[in-house]
């Protein structure tokens, strides 16, 4: 992409999440735990133009990495993300994300009566299904809503 094309600035040092599914980057940042109180520095682009994917959505997180976890649930929602670790300007890692076996945290059981949303130190746990995900403890299954599963800190 030509430098007068690029929309979203260059970051010094931080992640940029790329190839997101167009319309999911408000839910990746839900995903990330960043709102407006944050107090995170984040540039987001929705529905900008991908050779790739005719339409992406990409976010920029200044001055941090993501964790595995966070990645995991990532690719529920935007399986052709890349994840890019940027210092001094450089990308010096890139990698496509990929659907896990199972998801830890980050999303809530739908299941009011489910261990992990009781009082209980039970952090979510999903099995990784081919059209959803399953509560390890419950068995509830989500499949097309895994969106409003997302923890809000
Ligand atoms: N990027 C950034 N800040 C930097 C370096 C890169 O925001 N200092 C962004 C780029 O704008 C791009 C993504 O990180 O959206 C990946 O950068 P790069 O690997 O240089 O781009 P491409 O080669 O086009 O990546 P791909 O092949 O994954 O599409
Ligand atoms: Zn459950």
């Amino acid at each position: 992409m030509s430098d007068r094309e690029l929309r979203v600035s260059k970051i010094r040092n931080g992640t940029v999440v790329d190839h997101i599914t167009a319309g999911q980057a408000l839910n990746v940042l839900a995903i990330l735990g960043i709102d407006a109180d944050s107090g995170e520095t984040v540039s987001v682009g929705m529905r900008v133009p991908s050779d790739r994917l005719g339409s992406k959505d990409i976010v920029k997180v200044e001055g941090r990495e993501l964790s595995q976890d966070e990645v995991d649930v990532l690719s529920l929602i935007a399986p052709a993300a890349s994840i890019n670790i940027v210092q001094e300007f450089d990308v010096v890692k890139k990698h496509r994300v990929e659907r896990p076996e199972e998801v830890v945290g980050v999303l809530s059981c739908p299941n009011r009566h489910c261990i992990t949303t009781e009082d209980e130190p039970v952090e979510s746990r999903f099995d990784v299904l081919d059209d959803g995900i399953r509560c390890t403890y419950c068995d509830t299954i989500v499949r097309d809503s895994i969106p409003e599963q997302i923890d809000v800190a």
